[in-house]
């Protein structure tokens, strides 16, 4: 089936929905949620914020969650969508009946769980996406699958004991063996639950969806860069930013997700080498991040939640160069290399170097960031801290990395870095903090004399997320407690 949508309409995408293959005519970043509700009808994905804090667009492209509000159309190019609408069967010619239910959303009626209909249909997915994992059901281990999506009636219990209930019940592989794969579903003809995929009228939106070109290769990415075209690799700040219409006009996109060279991970000597295009999710899932320099894998699990870890990338993390940013500290207390390449060649920035102002960095126009090395001294330890509002989906009030090494037997520290986030314009290092735990061998009234220093160094401001008193006293309360745990040890 083609559907043509906005005007004008620029590209053939081709994808595979709910089994059945779809092609779209339309504009590179129109949002997957658009051409699942407005140009198939598939109005079972909802939409709540439009800003991927809500989950309630949840889908799984190629089996993974994603926010399907942050997802621009082509990079669903050539991938498989599964929407709600794929979940329990019927006979064919009758209604469906609650025997027809996929099992989890079975349990999910048999708990209770289900109080509404905008927040249910991601929630079941994400709990989909958890069982397929099969990570052991704990409650805290459900509580985290979901975080990104947010239930305004608070009835978590309930959605937490459906999604253990279906896994430990077996329920899940007792009915239909799991979420079947999009392309068996079309093995025995269509299952009669599913809605057909019903092609609305064209949406006029052209003017939120400007022209996106798929980069194959880093060449031809380096190529559309020098010309003008603005990289977007997991589109997490991006496909905000283009909602909220904080674009300038007439920016074209050049889509990096095909550039599967640049998410590599992997040791170079004494140097790991982490690829730009690597998410969060691979930074939590690489033995070679755990073995060589686990913070990155921590820093990773604090981000968001499991709809962002999946999609938001460690270059788009740097080059966006928010003060919030939670990679940020950690590359400038790892004295992080930053490695730019463009059409003229490739060069290497030092982290202390590459954050030049608000939101700014020292990349120029046709550069692209393409990979992060960080240095891997012997004897290094690397602590990190995020102080924000809840756990999942924080934007930090603090962000804080620390690292040193123990000089000699004394326990004395040396090269001392100490960098927080969200206290400055940009990232920032402290040095009077430094200054206090250089040479120095921890203690109670060390950490206390470094944080009173940690004070004076941040610069904070009143913003909506805290005020500037509160983000100094935590900044200094967080740096304190890093060096008491490094005590205790
Ligand atoms: C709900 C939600 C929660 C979030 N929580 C957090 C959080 O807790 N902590 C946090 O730090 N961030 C958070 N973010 C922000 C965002 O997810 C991250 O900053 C993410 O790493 C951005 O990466 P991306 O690949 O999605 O970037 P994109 O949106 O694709 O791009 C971001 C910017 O970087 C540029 N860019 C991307 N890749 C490159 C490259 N290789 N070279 C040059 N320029 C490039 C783009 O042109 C754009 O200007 C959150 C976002 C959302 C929607
Ligand atoms: S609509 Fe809220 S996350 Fe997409
Ligand atoms: S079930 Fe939808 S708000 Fe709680």
């Amino acid at each position: 089936m083609t559907v043509t949508a906005g005007a004008p309409a620029r590209t053939a995408y081709r994808l595979t929905v709910n089994g059945a293959p779809v092609e779209v005519v339309a504009p590179g970043t129109r949002r997957l949620l658009d051409v699942l509700r407005r140009d198939l009808g598939l109005t079972g994905t909802k939409e709540g914020c439009g800003e991927g804090e809500c989950g309630a667009c949840s889908v799984l492209l190629d089996g993974v969650l994603v926010d399907s509000c942050l997802v621009p159309l082509c990079q669903a190019d050539g991938h498989s969508v599964r929407t709600v609408e794929a979940l329990g069967r019927a006979a064919p010619g009758r209604e469906p009946t609650a025997d027809d239910l996929d099992p989890l959303q079975g349990a999910f009626l048999e708990a209770g769980a289900v109080q509404c209909g905008m927040c249910i249909p991601g929630m079941v997915l994400a709990g989909h996406a958890f069982l397929d994992g099969g990570a052991a059901p704990t409650d805290a281990a459900i509580r985290e699958a979901i975080a990104g999506n947010l239930c305004r009636c608070t009835g978590y219990t309930k959605i937490i004991d459906a999604i253990a209930s279906a896994a430990g019940g077996g329920l899940i592989t007792r009915a239909h063996g799991g979420l079947p794969a999009g392309d068996d579903l079309l093995a025995g003809g269509r299952p009669a639950a599913w809605p057909p995929l019903r092609p609305r009228e064209p949406v006029e939106v052209a003017s939120l969806e400007p022209e996106a070109a798929r980069a194959h290769s880093l060449d031809e990415a380096l190529g559309l860069v020098a010309d003008g075209w603005r990289p977007i690799a997991g589109g997490t700040d991006l496909m905000v930013a283009l909602a909220t219409g904080a674009l300038r006009p007439g920016e074209r996109f050049v889509d990096l997700d095909g550039i599967g060279a640049l998410r590599g991970i992997h040791c170079d000597g004494d140097t790991l080498v982490v690829g730009a295009l690597a998410t969060y999710t691979h930074l939590r899932r690489s033995p070679v991040v755990a073995a060589a320099l686990p913070v990155l894998a921590e820093v990773a699990a604090s981000v968001g939640a499991a709809q962002v870890q999946n999609r938001g990338t460690v270059g788009g993390n740097i080059a966006n160069a928010s003060p919030a940013g939670d990679l940020l500290p950690v590359v400038l207390a790892t004295d992080a290399q930053l490695v730019a390449r463009s059409v003229r060649g490739e060069r290497t920035l030092p982290a202390a170097a590459f954050f030049t102002g608000y939101r700014r960095t020292a990349l120029a126009a046709d550069e692209l960031l393409v990979a992060v090395r960080f240095p891997l001294p012997a004897g290094r330890e690397v602590r990190y801290r995020k102080v924000g509002t809840r756990r999942a989906q924080a934007i930090s009030k603090v962000v804080l990395a620390v690292s040193w090494r123990r000089a000699d037997a004394s326990g004395a520290w040396s090269d001392v870095r100490v960098a927080y986030g969200s206290v400055a314009p940009v990232p920032i290092r402290a040095p009077r903090a430094e200054a206090v735990l250089e040479g120095a061998v921890p203690s109670p009234d060390l950490a206390g004399r470094a944080a009173a220093a940690a004070e004076a160094d941040v610069r904070p401001i009143d913003d909506v997320r805290s005020t500037a008193e509160y983000r100094r006293a935590v900044s200094g309360r967080i740096l304190r407690r890093i060096v008491l745990d490094a005590i205790e040890r």
